[in-house]
């Protein structure tokens, strides 16, 4: 693929985006309506009362709710915040709730490019350390992401040595692409004068991964940030036309989930804290 011709695409697709949600009063209520259909047909978003509560409301801004605190066992659950969910705990019901998923159990349905778009858009919002916003995606969607399995599934064997060579890897490369809905290319782009540590620039790569996921989660759809040495290859980053310094950090698989949502698990936060008070 010509980096051209994939900037070219990737602008047209942005105007008809813009044109779409932005300008077109009639294809904005098209949006909110599917918007609106996805969130209710997904299993996760549809049977919490908690999630659609929030969803249709606006944040308030001014954070006065007392379980903004920072004590963390004082926050509502979700039971007692079903009806007025503050913005605090529908943010911690939404982070415990992004779950990585994968394409294996994706269902057939194709994701909307304008959902797509809407954690792309989220996803620019992560932070970064002097504003170079080194987050780049690489979208590939319909025939597109069958061409890019098979093309992962070629540099695989290019890169694995043959004594660790396992086919089936290889064609699980290519039915990930065809069981997803779209695969995002996760990039980082190295500033030109280095002044900003490399560690710190994927950092905020994978700020803006979270963001993207987590947007994902509060439409209802799928995903799942795969790395391995096909992904995250010399071949494919010459083939999208990075350069130099620049990363390919991971694939993000898109889709909707075909079985129930998972729950997740984590060994408790205060293993990893060290909280001094004391001078
Ligand atoms: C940078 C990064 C790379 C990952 N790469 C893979 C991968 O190659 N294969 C995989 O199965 N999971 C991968 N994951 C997903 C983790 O397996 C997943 O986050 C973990 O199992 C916890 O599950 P959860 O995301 O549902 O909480 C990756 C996650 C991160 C952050």
């Amino acid at each position: 693929m010509s980096r051209r011709t994939s900037s070219r695409k990737q602008t047209e697709i942005g105007s008809e985006f813009v044109k779409g949600i932005l300008v077109e009063p009639a294809c904005l209520l098209i949006y909110d309506l599917s918007l609106s259909l996805a969130i209710r047909s997904t299993p996760l978003l549809h049977e919490s009362d908690f999630f659609l509560n929030f969803l249709f409301r606006h944040f308030p801004h001014t954070g006065n709710d007392s379980s903004t605190t920072r004590n963390t066992r004082s926050m509502p659950n979700e039971d007692t915040a079903d009806t007025h969910a503050s913005p605090v705990a529908v943010v911690t019901k939404l982070i415990e709730s992004r779950r990585s998923i994968k394409p294996a159990d994706f269902s057939d349905r194709r994701v909307e490019d304008a959902f797509v778009w809407q954690m792309l858009s989220n996803a620019n919002w992560a932070p970064t350390h002097g504003m170079t916003e080194p987050w780049r995606f690489f979208v590939f969607a319909d025939a597109a992401r069958l061409t890019l399995g098979k093309l992962l599934a070629r540099i695989y064997h290019e890169v694995t040595p043959p004594e660790s060579l396992k086919p089936a890897k290889a064609a699980k490369l290519v039915s990930n692409a065809e069981r997803a809905s779209h695969l995002i290319v996760i990039a980082m782009k190295r500033q030109a004068s280095g002044k900003i540590p490399e560690v710190e620039e994927i950092e905020a790569v994978a700020c803006a991964v979270q963001n993207l996921h987590l947007t994902a989660t509060a439409i209802g759809v799928a995903g799942y940030w795969s790395s391995g040495a096909a992904i995250c290859s010399e071949q494919l980053r010459q083939h999208l036309g990075l350069s130099g310094n620049d990363r390919v950090l991971g694939l993000f698989y898109v889709g909707y989930s075909g079985t129930d949502w998972p729950t997740g698990t984590r060994s408790s936060v205060e293993e990893k804290v060290v909280w001094s008070s004391d001078a």
